[in-house]
């Protein structure tokens, strides 16, 4: 049986102090819950914090996003050994605000899923359809191309050390979840699409949902049979939300 897994992605919020309750509470919170696995995603210059705060408990820490390259001259941006240096498990990829703001293409998406392997992180790949895409229709193709983009360059294996999240754009930020039989479909064909290729694969692949996940929707969603937890932004930043929402996934 698949494991649920419920990950916070701060985005571009906090500050050394208020990050120190936030983590604090977040870890003391879930000390005790043993049915899921737990992870926070930060700002890159909060992972040193994350890392002391919280070594040897049950919550691991990730960052939002990292470089395709190893290493060289791209100022600004973050390596995936970086990221090692701090413990990281995981790194979100192509998140829908790094492709519609930062211009990252599902090539370059590929290659930053690729970078993050290789260095040992488990990377949360973000798929997800725009509202003009859901109502013309286009759904399932444009998650399958953002998919296949991934499978297309690394097979998919690649996918069987990989966590998928499907984030409806029009979900993210706006306090309108998917319902649960929404999101349900989306993840069942993405499912379905994977055991095309490889059954065990697509069986065992933790498939999150993301998109204003809060305490009062997070266990309707998760009962989805599809649905293996979420990857929760605003609720996250907030300690008995985000506590709520991780008991939510207690299997
Ligand atoms: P919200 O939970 O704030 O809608 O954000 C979802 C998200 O983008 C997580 O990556």
């Amino acid at each position: 049986m698949r494991r649920k897994l419920v990950v916070g992605n701060w985005k571009m919020f906090g500050r050394l102090m208020k990050n120190q309750a936030l983590l604090q509470g977040v870890s003391e919170g879930v000390r005790q819950l043993k049915g899921a696995d737990f992870a926070v995603c930060v700002p890159y210059p909060y992972l040193a914090q994350a890392q002391s705060m919280l070594q040897g408990g049950n919550v691991s820490w990730g960052a939002q996003n990292l470089s395709q390259f190893e290493e060289g001259a791209y100022t600004g941006e973050v390596a995936s050994g970086m990221l090692v240096d701090f413990a990281c498990s995981y790194a979100i990829i192509g998140h829908s605000e790094r492709r519609a703001l930062y211009g990252e293409s599902d090539e370059i998406v590929a290659q930053k899923f690729a970078a993050a392997q290789q260095a040992g992180l488990t990377p949360i790949l973000c798929v997800g359809e725009t509202l003009a895409e859901r109502e013309s229709g286009v759904t399932e193709a444009v998650v399958a191309r953002q998919l296949d983009a991934v499978i297309e360059g690394f097979g998919v294996a690649a996918l069987a050390r990989a966590v998928v999240a499907y984030e409806p754009v029009w979900a993210i930020g706006t306090g309108k979840t998917a319902s649960p039989e929404q999101a349900q479909a989306v993840h069942a064909f993405i499912r379905q699409r994977m055991a095309k290729h490889d059954a065990r694969v697509a069986e065992n692949l933790c498939l999150l949902y993301g998109g204003s996940v809060k305490a009062g929707n997070a266990a309707e969603l998760f009962a989805m049979p599809d649905i293996d937890g979420g990857l929760i932004g605003g609720a996250s930043l907030v300690v008995d939300d985000f506590v709520a929402i991780c008991r939510a996934a207690q299997q």
